[in-house]
């Protein structure tokens, strides 16, 4: 049978000898960052030098990517074919950044352009409620806290859950007449969002809007959907299927942001992506930061048995960037498949969380310091700040080295005995029993990505060299990063309790659980 896939349809991983000599050399690397390895990538500087890599792995690595066919899967990622093959689509979100887009992009480009910069001139819209969910929410969230809300007289506010205190508290206190509904879903069909615009609508028409639909806009990659919802045609902007959701704020998604921040920054975004695009192109893997992150992620999840990777963003901006990074790495990585349908022989996708620094550190840090497991940590901090207190950088800086040294170094049972002479002079057990407290294992894999300063420019480049390493991860796994079958699973039974409520269908089998509460919370 041949294979629907525009890749090699992978042997499953574990049966290639390539595989056993990259365990083999994983096993080996002492993890001291003695070698400096350092990557200058699209304006980022990534070191990943407390990452279990060492010149023995990327041998081995090197054969890994080959029998994987990398080169051939790159192409085809930018190529737009089908490499999402379960759903036999493209994921071609680089197109969208491309510096020469095809014409169907260059369009979708200029409407939004000429609709925000209508909005801007005329000085309509002094509000505006994003409501979208996952893909079509983070994104634009985290663009938009990253980058202020510059329009002073225009604020943005964003509704993504069910719950209905999400959508009560995102159009409290706003004036209906001076709002703009902005509706981001590539789908058209997510209950929560669709239910969210109705909210919206009903509180406009509740204020006598004249013409509510007009106040409406849809961003999807089913327009028909979008008008039959009422939607007028000239408020829909469309992307297409070969867009993942997940990807999506590289399409008119930002739209929000862009009424908000700015078109600059969107465009500042894309070419910061573009150029992380063409990094990932064209350096070789042992200098190709997406390649070398995904190659320590590996290490570490399917080899030192990691379970999870810890973001700690030394950026209180970048606040979004933990959910964002997390359902790009969860939704694209949380699969125990292969292509060929084969079970994964080894670990796959680690748990992603974080929050940024140094909150972190009064919140989990101790759990990655003395905790059993411990979690390599990506550690993203600003060379330079944009506020006035270069002291408070200063400090920022430090703590973010000084957790990274830490969890590397650790501290020996001899050097913390030494700490615990002054603490109980007199007393060697108390001594002996306080040591055994203050040691740290270290050990502790870390990348560190350092961004000359937060600009949309580094903002894009980071956000595509996390894409691209995911990539890389899920083509050595042999597992389809583009689809998200697990979470269609999920609304497939509310749709189905929800319908039992209704009466609409006779009651389905639940486990006891289930049954109890669906009975007692109807
Ligand atoms: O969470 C699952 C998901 O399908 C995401 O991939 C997507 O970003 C989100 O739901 C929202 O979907 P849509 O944009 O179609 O409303």
């Amino acid at each position: 049978m041949t294979s629907p896939s525009p890749l090699p349809h992978p042997p499953e991983l574990t049966t290639l000898p390539e595989w056993q000599a990259f365990v083999s050399a994983t096993g080996q690397t002492h993890r001291h960052a003695e070698m400096l390895r350092i990557l200058p990538a699209a304006s980022l500087h990534i070191d990943v030098s407390a990452q279990p890599l060492s010149p023995a792995l990327d041998q081995a690595a090197s054969d890994l990517l080959t029998v994987r066919g990398f080169e051939q899967a790159r192409e085809a990622l930018f190529a737009g074919l089908p490499v999402n093959v379960t759903e036999q689509r493209a994921a071609w979100h680089t197109m969208l950044r491309a510096p020469a887009p095809i014409a169907e992009v260059v369009q979708a480009r200029q409407h939004m352009l000429d609709f925000v910069h209508r909005a801007d001139t005329e000085r309509r819209w002094r509000n505006i409620v994003h409501i979208g969910i996952g893909g079509s929410d983070w994104g634009v969230r985290l663009a938009v806290a990253a980058f202020g809300n510059t329009g002073v007289w225009r604020q943005i506010r964003f509704v993504s859950n069910i719950d209905g205190h999400a959508i009560e508290g995102g159009l409290a206190g706003l004036d209906p007449h001076q709002t703009l509904v902005v509706v981001a879903s590539k789908s058209f069909a997510t209950a929560e969002t669709l239910e969210n615009a109705r909210r919206a609508l009903e509180w406009m028409r509740a204020a006598d809007v004249p013409h509510p639909e007009q106040q409406l806009v849809a961003i999807t990659a089913q327009p028909q959907r979008a008008q039959d919802f009422g939607v007028p045609s000239a408020h829909i902007f469309p992307f297409w299927e070969w867009v993942g959701g997940r990807f999506s704020l590289w399409s008119s998604v930002s739209l929000s942001a862009a009424l908000t921040v700015g078109t600059d920054v969107i465009s500042g975004m894309q070419a910061g992506a573009a150029a992380m695009d063409q990094h990932f192109l064209q350096a070789p893997p042992v200098s190709n930061a997406p390649v070398q992150m995904a190659l320590a992620g590996i290490a570490n999840r399917s080899v030192l048995g990691y379970g999870s990777l810890n973001l700690a963003v030394y950026d209180s901006r970048l606040f979004y960037l933990v959910p964002y990074l997390q359902q790009l790495e969860m939704e694209s990585l949380g699969k125990s498949v292969d292509i060929g349908g084969q079970a994964v022989q080894v670990a796959t996708g680690p748990a992603v969380w974080g929050m940024p620094g140094t909150d972190a550190q009064h919140t989990f840090f101790q759990w990655l310091h003395q905790g059993s497991d411990g979690a390599p940590t990506d550690f993203i901090v600003c060379q330079h700040a944009d506020h006035r207190w270069p002291g408070h950088h200063q400090q920022l800086l430090a703590h973010c080295l000084a957790q990274r040294e830490a969890l590397l170094r650790g501290k020996s049972y001899e050097d913390a005995l030494t700490e615990a002479h002054t603490l109980a002079p007199d007393d060697p057990q108390r001594q002996a029993w306080l040591a055994q407290h203050k040691t740290h294992t270290g050990g502790r894999p870390s990348s560190l990505i350092v961004l000359p300063r937060l600009s949309p420019y580094t903002l894009g480049a980071l956000l595509a060299l996390y894409e691209h390493k995911i990539f890389v991860q899920a083509l050595i796994w042999g597992i389809n990063p583009f689809d998200q079958w697990g979470v269609e699973f999920g609304k497939n039974l509310a749709s189905r309790i929800l319908q039992e409520w209704a009466g609409a269908t006779p009651a389905a089998e639940h486990d006891a659980s289930t049954r109890h509460w669906i009975d007692t919370l109807s």
